[in-house]
């Protein structure tokens, strides 16, 4: 909640209210994209199938905590910005950009090279998000956690793209 200096001023943390709206609905599709994301890889988690099943299995589990931790900092930057963050499944799927897999078994060599592609598009939307903010907005808090989550979607991708050979 803002102090009443800050409603007076018509900002929160010293940035414009309206440009929290922008800044909080950009952060809201990043959390949508990282739900579809953290379900993905549990289902994956669960299904994969290969020979390498033991060892990306574990991958993959490491993958999705980091990811929770990330989807968690992303709603509380959210708060702090005084919006709220979206909740439900039906509006993570409304506004994000990554689609969702099926479950059933899945190939390993398949669900690397899904999870990898994946990254390389949360990697892609999050520099736009950076450049968007950093050129419009006087927000480099929210730019600081925007570039920690796309070091992390690129650390990603190589690693995953590893297993592909
Ligand atoms: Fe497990």
């Amino acid at each position: 909640m803002s102090n009443s200096v800050e409603k007076k001023s018509g900002s929160i943390l010293g940035i414009p209210k309206p440009d929290t709206n922008t800044i909080s609905e950009t952060l809201n599709q990043l959390l949508a994209d990282e739900h579809v994301l953290y379900i993905k890889m549990r289902n994956f988690h669960w299904n994969l199938v290969g020979p390498s099943f033991v060892e990306v299995h574990e991958f993959i589990e490491k993958l999705y905590n980091q990811t929770a931790l990330e989807i968690d900092m992303v709603a509380e930057r959210i708060q702090q910005l005084g919006h709220a963050a979206a909740g439900s499944m039906a509006e993570f799927l409304e506004i994000a950009q990554l689609k969702e897999a099926s479950g059933g078994k899945k190939d390993q060599t398949l669900a690397v090279r899904d999870l990898a592609e994946d990254s390389d598009a949360m990697a892609r939307n999050i520099r736009k998000m950076i450049s968007e903010i950093d050129e419009k907005y006087d927000d480099p808090g929210t730019v600081d956690l925007l570039i920690k989550v796309l070091m992390t979607q690129e650390k990603n991708a190589w690693m995953l793209r590893r297993y592909l050979g």
